[in-house]
């Protein structure tokens, strides 16, 4: 495979806002459009009418339909591996399905796979799925002292979330990826919620970083998509094979929409990760609020590995909070906001506000959920683009009708 042209470019690479609006490097000079243009269609021309021969992707693939590779599509790769420091990036039309394809691609029958007991549902039950196919899967808290020790059991792949969902817990992924390096475990990282602004795991040599771009990097709340970001063209090559197969390409439309989302991703980023410890101050005063989660409060015990592990003194857009009293306390609140959506996902311009017993934790058992301090009074909510005065306001009126 031939991605010379990303490589090349990841080398000098420019700071992340530039980055983020001019790394596709897409440029129509005889029409003059610097912009991306949505390619949709389904084919491309042969362009030898005697062989029949296709023409060949900027990555040295055949370029002759749009399951298998897409200019919108690939302009969006070629930013989110520059922002991911990657040599290569493959855009698909969810996060979990980049998940789904990245587990494929390494596992086989007889293959163990460890993943966090608390981490985005879906990616731990399909690993619990592989189970019908011979591949075991092993859960571990999101803790790096327990997740080092259960690194040794044998495990072929492994995958850790940066910060985890619901409690916001930051695991030490420098840590972690430094055992698997010692003993050879393939390293997923799943970098979602923290995005390439904090944290870039490939450096730390994690072996693909994913994320769901359905969040921050789209940031809308209107596009469904997910992405892998590789450190090798050979890992590049199986993926896309893999993609190829599983029909799970980015469609164009979406490409486009999340081209536009991550150019603004970084003003977007700060502005909500800002607002998001404000609002933490705000509930960690509040008479009403048990407990606050959220690494960057002083009082939290992730602040230290966080202020080690990201490249900037911010830390997310989502916090967790636990409003006094029980699930009755908890739902006045989620129902008693009219600016914050009662509503799943995170990272778009909305603020959201999910009742995690019902999402994040429904496949947990009791004992589980204690173990991880999930309880019937806990939200989670993730701040949005409005003014932060506002979402106070709106929180401070809910909270007082409880
Ligand atoms: C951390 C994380 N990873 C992956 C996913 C799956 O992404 P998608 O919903 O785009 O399939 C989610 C979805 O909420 C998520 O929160």
């Amino acid at each position: 495979m031939n991605i010379s042209l990303l490589s090349e470019t990841a080398k000098m690479a420019r700071r992340s806002s530039t980055e983020a609006i001019h790394g596709h490097g897409y440029l129509d000079r005889e029409r003059g459009v610097f912009k991306v243009p949505i390619y949709q269609t389904a084919v491309f021309e042969y362009p030898d009418s005697v062989t029949g021969g296709p023409r060949l992707s900027d990555r040295g693939l055949d370029l002759k339909y749009s399951r298998e590779e897409n200019h919108t599509v690939r302009a969006l790769e070629k930013i989110l591996g520059k922002l991911e420091r990657g040599v290569d990036c493959l855009a698909f039309g969810s996060g979990m399905a980049a998940i789904v394809a990245t587990y494929l691609s390494k596992l086989k029958a007889g293959s163990k796979v460890l993943v966090p007991l608390e981490c985005y549902g879906t990616t731990q039950e399909f690993a619990q799925n592989l189970s019908k196919f011979g591949v075991e899967c092993i859960l571990a808290r999101s803790d790096t002292d327990e997740f080092l020790e259960r690194l040794g059991d044998g495990i072929s792949l492994t995958l850790v979330e940066t910060l985890t969902n619901p409690m916001v817990r930051v695991i030490d992924v420098k840590e972690i990826a430094k055992r698997c390096a010692e003993l050879g475990v393939p390293l997923i990282v799943d970098n979602t919620f923290s995005t390439p602004l904090l944290y870039n795991p490939l450096d730390d040599g994690a072996w693909v970083t994913v994320h769901s771009l359905t969040k921050y990097i789209a940031g809308h709340n209107d596009v469904v998509g997910g992405a892998v970001i590789m450190g090798s063209e050979e890992d590049a090559e199986v993926l896309w094979n893999w993609r190829r197969k599983l029909g799970s390409i980015m469609s164009p439309f979406d490409a486009f929409l999340t081209i536009r989302g991550v150019a603004t991703l970084e003003a977007r980023f700060e502005k909500q990760a800002r607002s998001a410890l404000e609002i933490a101050e705000f509930l960690e005063d509040h008479p009403k609020i048990e407990k606050v989660y959220y690494p960057g409060l002083s009082s939290s015990p992730y602040k230290s590995i966080a202020d080690r592990i990201f490249k900037r003194r911010l830390y997310g857009g989502v916090l967790s909070f636990k409003v006094r009293g029980g699930q009755r306390e908890a739902l006045e609140v989620l129902r008693g906001t009219e600016l914050i959506k009662p509503s799943p996902s995170l990272g778009g311009v909305e603020s959201l506000l999910t009742y995690p017993i019902w999402t994040a934790a429904k496949n947990m058992s009791r004992e589980q959920m204690k173990m991880l301090e999930i309880s019937e009074n806990l939200l989670r909510l993730s701040v949005g683009l409005e003014d932060v005065e506002d979402l106070k306001e709106d929180l401070g009126k809910a909270l007082s009708r409880v």
